[in-house]
């Protein structure tokens, strides 16, 4: 929980995952229940993504944000429930990668406020709407690129070199922050990446540091930040259970391996327990709460490991003990051999707010090929399975599974693998 020490913070409560039911996406559940043995997840709940600004009033007829809010009240009933809204779509958005390259170029950043934030926070404020819980995500992976891509690394780009010269990501997620913050029933979550991409010390300090200056610029304030997310739509463990990056063997530490490759974290919930004492020592509130992205870290099914790996070297241990199978912790997109994560849970750790399902199941990352689209979807090759990778990725495979369609589009072929892989499985 968070947010507790006034300035506007009126009478929320410490978690508003405690004692609350999820909302139920009617759209998703539709397409889960649609899939063979899809019932069996499809009453869980899963974020709302609002990824451009036509989705505030419904993409071709669709549900839009007053559409969800409404269902949600009758979701409700009279008990508490918590609807999660992702809020996705900065200028220049996903500015190292192609796949989510949004609507708005590099300099909208007026249109950004206008036409997107304002119209949100118009229908989030509205009276009717109170008795809701609503936790905010953050623009996922936004400041996360300002601090890695944006200059000075070999995973620079020009786009994020742009973005961080422009101050368009910081105004705008100070801007969301500040007019969402404002209103008494929003929890605010800013994106903190996951500990494969900020885990290293070289990058975690300078993320904590970016994530004070945006939540204290701007009109902005630790008072309007109720905890932080990780593991957004990513791939990464909760909890790798063979291995601890304080294990040795024969002298070396696990951290020289060529997985771990030197990080401070193996997994998502230390690097969160983590994150929040940093983030907490910077001057973020002291009931500060995480939430971690589960809906596709399971890693279940017949290759999961299910114990350490050999003492040979610390390569064998950690490649036999790891239940994160992916080739390679950059591969981020329609990764092959993913299953369903811990389903959403409420309070499951100290510092952790909730285990919630953000990317819906089922919905890919990225086409495994040009796709043509109004959406503003560019095609990265990370979801080429035929790609041999870059810096990025140590020059790697993608892993992606083919035949993916754009992103955010339904994957009926990755949704049935992902309950395939469920760990915890399905029954
Ligand atoms: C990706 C897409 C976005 C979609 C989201 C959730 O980020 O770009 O359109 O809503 O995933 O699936």
């Amino acid at each position: 929980g968070g947010g507790t020490g006034g300035g506007g913070t009126g009478n929320r409560v410490d978690n508003p995952y405690v004692g609350a039911k999820g909302y139920v996406n009617p759209e998703w559940s539709a397409h889960a229940a649609a899939e063979p043995g899809g019932s069996r997840i499809a009453d869980q709940s899963t974020a709302v993504w609002l990824d451009r600004i036509a989705a505030i009033n419904g993409v071709n007829g669709g549900m839009g944000l007053r559409a969800h809010l409404d269902e949600a009240l009758k979701q409700k009933g009279s008990g508490d429930l918590v609807v999660q809204l992702v809020i996705y779509d900065l200028p220049g958005r996903d500015c190292a990668a192609l796949a989510s390259n949004g609507e708005l170029g590099p300099d909208d950043i007026d249109k950004y406020k206008s036409q997107y934030i304002d119209p949100i926070a118009a229908i989030l404020s509205d009276a009717k709407y109170a008795g809701l819980r609503i936790a905010t995500v953050i623009e996922p992976d936004s400041l996360p690129n300002l601090v890695t891509n944006a200059g000075g690394t070999n995973s620079t780009t020009a786009a994020c070199v742009t973005m961080k010269s422009n101050g368009n990501y910081e105004k705008g997620v100070s801007y969301a922050l500040d007019k969402l913050g404002a209103i008494l029933n929003v929890y605010n979550y800013i994106d903190a990446g996951h500990h494969g991409w900020l885990g290293w010390d070289s990058n975690l300090g300078p993320a904590v540091q970016e994530f004070a200056k945006v939540a204290t610029t701007n009109g902005a304030s630790v008072n309007d930040v109720t905890g932080f997310i990780v593991n957004t739509a990513n791939y990464s463990p909760t909890k790798e259970p063979n291995f601890k990056v304080t294990d040795t063997v024969n002298g070396q530490t696990v951290r020289q391996s060529k997985w771990v490759d030197w990080n401070q974290y193996v997994d998502e919930q230390s690097y969160a327990v983590a994150l929040r004492d940093k983030l907490v020592a910077a001057g973020f509130d002291s009931g500060l709460g995480m939430l971690i992205d589960t809906s596709r870290n399971g890693w279940g099914g017949s290759a999961r490991p299910t114990g350490p790996g050999p003492l040979t070297s610390v390569d064998d241990y950690v490649n036999g003990s790891r239940v994160d199978r992916r080739i390679h912790a950059g591969n981020w997109c329609n990764q092959s051999g993913a299953g369903l994560g811990a389903r959403p849970t409420a309070a499951p750790a100290a510092g952790i707010d909730a285990y919630v399902w953000v990317k819906p199941p089922g919905e890919s990352d990225g086409s495994s090929s040009a796709v043509s689209n109004d959406e503003g979807k560019g095609f990265d090759r990370m979801c080429d399975p035929t790609y041999g990778g870059n810096v990025l990725n140590g020059n790697n495979p993608t892993g992606a599974l083919s035949n993916a369609p754009l992103a955010g589009h339904w994957f009926s072929a990755q949704f049935r693998q992902l309950m395939q892989n469920a760990y915890p499985p399905l029954p």
